[in-house]
């Protein structure tokens, strides 16, 4: 007996089609094996599968069970293939029609309870399954409205029961509508209508965000660098529809999305510690992960204090300055990811171009007047 299932898995941001077979023979002893370079996450889907399976008080097939994740080179890894692996068994097993399981794509994964959980990178899977012709995807209904935004009719499910009962069209289920993210106004970023005084800063941050300028800001300890620095993401314009969508999908990958949430309309604001490694601010890792800068893409990146950055952090922000991409090459796979942000950095004096240390502010760039923080602030 045999079944099929389409999914798809992500190269950086890109999404690859996997296919999803299962073939199922009887045997003396019943196993259940997953070939198809599966990570280990990949691989304990079994335990994650046959416990869902028997929560929807479905019937295991119990016999030897081989499900192939192809293509078989390509590495798979993490959770995402569990929903498509049960539904491939049950269409395998006669549960499921397997004519209507062919006419969506997947993604999802499984509780021990059968319920369905949101993978990282929905939205990038969405927009792989809607150029690869599927008009339907089948994922957690937490993810639903993610994955809609991709121009997909995304049928959002709790339990796997329900998927089941959906498939074998028992149940109609209303496909999610894409909608703009509701962020709570208490959870939005602090706004430069709050700053008093402070008119050189407050000018050099309108500068900065009128030209899309990198700003440093420089002066004496408690002057309110970090205060303005924080506040450059309230005066920027709002996404335009095609960086929202570029910006929800590096975010949906890295797991930075709130579940639930919808379509970021708002310019992220990333402001990483000095203690963060070069593959959390660059991106890296062995299976390409997108890192700070690239989540500061069409936003604003503050580096707090930039002499504490290690030296190495600072060498690796050229290349996302100057180009506005990373690229990370690994064993795993090569990725690009958009990083085109707006860099705000503060220190307690000025640093000399090339190294070599601090130096003084210029005397004549010092307002005779100034107070507080416009003594050492300058765009
Ligand atoms: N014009 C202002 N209006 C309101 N609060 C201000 C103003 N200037 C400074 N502050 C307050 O002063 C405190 C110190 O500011 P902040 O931490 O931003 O300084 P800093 O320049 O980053 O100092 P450090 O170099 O020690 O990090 C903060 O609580 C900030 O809110
Ligand atoms: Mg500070």
């Amino acid at each position: 007996m045999f079944g099929r299932a389409v999914t798809f898995a992500l190269v950086g941001l890109e999404p690859r089609r996997v296919e999803v077979e299962a073939h199922l023979r009887s045997g003396q002893q019943p196993t259940f094996s997953i070939v198809g370079l599966a990570d280990r996450a990949c691989q304990e889907a079994k335990h994650r599968v046959r416990s869902g399976v028997h929560s929807a008080l479905l019937p295991w097939p119990d016999m030897v069970i081989t499900v192939n994740l192809a293509p078989a080179a390509l590495r798979k890894e993490g959770t995402g293939f569990d929903l498509a692996i049960a539904l491939t068994l049950l269409a395998a097993s006669d549960e499921v029609p397997a004519k209507r399981l062919a006419e969506h794509a997947c993604i999802g994964e499984l509780g021990l309870d059968g319920r369905i959980r949101p993978v990282v990178g929905t939205i990038a899977a969405a927009e792989g399954a809607a150029r690869a012709g599927f008009s339907r995807l089948l994922c957690a209904s937490d993810s639903s409205r993610e994955a809609a935004l991709a121009g997909i009719e995304a049928v959002g499910v709790r339990h796997i029961a329900e998927a089941v009962g959906y498939l074998r069209g028992e149940d109609d289920i209303e496909p999610a509508s894409p909608e703009q993210d509701t962020l709570p106004v208490d959870t939005r970023l602090p706004d430069l209508a709050d700053v008093r005084g402070q008119e050189r800063g407050r000018r050099a941050l309108e500068l900065a965000a009128a030209g899309s300028h990198n700003l440093l800001l420089a002066g004496p300890p408690g002057t309110g660098k970090t205060m303005l620095g924080r506040r450059l993401p309230s005066i920027l314009p709002r996404l335009t529809q095609e960086e929202a969508l570029e910006v929800t999908r590096i975010h949906s990958v890295s797991g930075t999305l709130r579940p639930g949430s919808g379509l970021l309309t708002t310019p992220p604001f990333r402001a990483p510690h000095h203690g963060a490694s070069a593959a959390a601010v660059i991106g890296g890792g062995t299976v390409p992960r997108p890192g700070e800068v690239s989540l500061a893409h069409r936003g604003v990146l503050l580096l707090d204090e930039l002499p504490e950055f290690p030296r190495s952090v600072l060498e690796a922000l050229r290349q996302p300055l100057e180009d506005g991409v990373v690229s990370v090459a690994r064993v795993g796979g090569r990725a690009l990811f958009p990083a085109r942000f707006r860099l705000v950095a503060t220190a307690e004096r000025y640093l000399r171009p090339g190294g070599g240390g601090a130096v003084r502010p210029d005397p004549g760039l010092v307002p005779r007047s100034g107070r507080g923080l416009a003594r050492g602030v300058y765009a």
